[in-house]
């Protein structure tokens, strides 16, 4: 048993034996439940004394009336829990023995419980490889014929305890199958990375996501496999839990402005529910090189959320351990890319970053050049219509002047 005690309270004075505690004290400012501008946000592995490597990490955010937890694992498939409390002093207890064990039910809970506003969870279960080579502009629809898709819950990932920088506030996993026939991973991985944040910004990185203290991003990236054809397309499944009997919902959202991913004028959005409630965001556009530019950008198309069957999905010991056994599944699937354009195939490389976060989503206003551009576009029409309604004000006056004089 590692992790926080129910008389645990706050974030600096429970250190579970081999932990790495890291904390980022801050101002918080006067914001209602779910909504706070800034966070004390700290991230732990929780390591499992018991010698099976595995990884889990809690990241906390702290605000005036709220806690958020992400609980991060690479325990089976990569899968997170998002559980939103309405109390600054709500803790994660863990049993190890139990989350190993064939039963998890229990495993995972977040105390109190009646604090719980809000839970649920994502699990990445398989990742796609499609032939685009004989996709004909009919079937643009379908990224092509699937080579064998490889099953995230048999891979083996790094001890993410080295790979937490606490700068950033960010967490690496990196993973690759256990079998491996061809040699495909050999030299590359499938890359999660986490990072968590304390106030709101926007990364220089694109696609440039606005985020605040109440989300975390996620940036998946497949760096340096071997592809099995000429022109692979990939793809990610993705399950999660519903709310109730209803899949959660996606939503597309059309702007007038791409300062911060050039081209693409779409955000896409999961809700769980009705707002305040859970929510994805992301960019359909992953990119093809580090730089990501608009030269290496891909699109990137997600389909229709269906119910699942949950024994036709890898099951995520922490989604059992946290939520009991579950029927409410959810999958879906994220495409990356075409066969004509940028491609894995350019320099094996692709990423594609998501937020994962409670409450309203956040919006991106409008960019000071755009505004610019809508005020030199919308500002000379209307100029000249104010000069032309003073110039026949001032004639008019002029011409009963004149009348007047005569
Ligand atoms: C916190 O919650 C209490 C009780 O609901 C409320 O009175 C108070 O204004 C809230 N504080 C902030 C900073 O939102
Ligand atoms: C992971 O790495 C840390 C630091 O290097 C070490 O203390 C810990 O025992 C490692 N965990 C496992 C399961 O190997
Ligand atoms: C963890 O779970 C096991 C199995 O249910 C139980 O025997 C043990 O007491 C639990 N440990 C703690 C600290 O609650
Ligand atoms: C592509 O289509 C052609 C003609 O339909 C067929 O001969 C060829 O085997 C196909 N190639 C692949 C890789 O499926
Ligand atoms: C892995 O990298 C080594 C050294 O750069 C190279 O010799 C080998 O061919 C690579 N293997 C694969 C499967 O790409
Ligand atoms: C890949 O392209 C090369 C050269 O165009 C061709 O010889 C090879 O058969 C192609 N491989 C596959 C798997 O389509
Ligand atoms: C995702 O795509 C694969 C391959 O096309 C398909 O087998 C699977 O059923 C899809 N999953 C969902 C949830 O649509």
């Amino acid at each position: 048993m590692s992790g926080c005690e129910e008389p645990c309270r706050g974030w600096g004075h429970c250190a579970p034996s081999p932990v790495l505690l890291l904390s980022l004290l801050l101002t918080t400012a006067p914001f209602g439940l779910l909504g706070e501008e800034t966070r004390q946000v700290s991230l732990e592995v929780i390591s499992d004394w018991l010698d099976a490597p595995q990884n889990l990490l809690h990241v906390r955010a702290v605000g005036t009336n709220s806690t958020l937890h992400y609980v991060w694992s690479s325990l089976g498939p990569p899968a997170v829990l998002l559980v939103a409390t309405n109390t600054p002093y709500s803790t994660l207890s863990v049993n190890w023995s139990l989350l190993i064990s064939s039963d998890p039910d229990g495993a995972l809970m977040v105390h109190p419980k009646d604090s719980i506003q809000f839970s649920s969870a994502l699990v990445f279960t398989r990742l796609f490889e499609f032939d685009s080579t004989n996709t004909s502009d009919a079937a643009a629809d379908s990224p092509g014929k699937s080579y064998p898709p490889y099953s995230l819950a048999e891979f083996s990932w790094n001890n993410i305890t080295d790979s937490l920088d606490p700068a950033t506030l960010s967490v690496t996993f990196r993973g690759h199958p256990i079998h491996d026939p061809t040699g495909a991973f050999a030299n590359g991985s499938l890359i999660f990375r986490v990072q968590a944040f304390s106030r709101s910004g926007r990364p220089v990185q694109p696609p440039r996501l606005l985020h605040t203290a109440d989300t975390c991003q996620l940036e998946v990236a497949l760096v340096g496999a071997s592809p099995r054809g000429n022109r692979s397309l990939f793809g990610l499944e993705v399950a999660t839990l519903g709310q109730g009997p209803d899949c959660p919902s996606v939503q597309e959202q059309h702007s007038i402005d791409d300062e911060y991913a050039p081209a693409v004028f779409q955000l896409d959005q999961l809700l769980w529910g009705s707002l305040p409630s859970g929510f994805m965001q992301w960019r359909p556009v992953a990119f093809s090189q580090k730089q990501g530019s608009r030269e290496s950008a891909m699109s990137c198309q997600v389909s229709p959320l269906y119910p699942t069957l949950a024994y036709l999905l890898p099951q995520s010991p922490i989604v059992r351990a946290f939520f009991g056994p579950q029927s409410n599944f959810c999958a879906f699937n994220l495409t990356f890319g075409a066969s004509t354009g940028p491609g894995y195939w350019d320099q094996h490389y692709l990423s594609w970053s998501v937020l994962l976060g409670v409450g309203t989503p956040p919006v991106d206003a409008l960019s000071p050049l755009v505004l610019g551009i809508m005020a030199v576009a919308l500002g000379a029409p209307g100029l000249m219509l104010l000069a032309g309604g003073l110039f026949l004000l001032l004639s008019h006056k002029r011409h009963s002047e004149y009348q007047l004089i005569n």
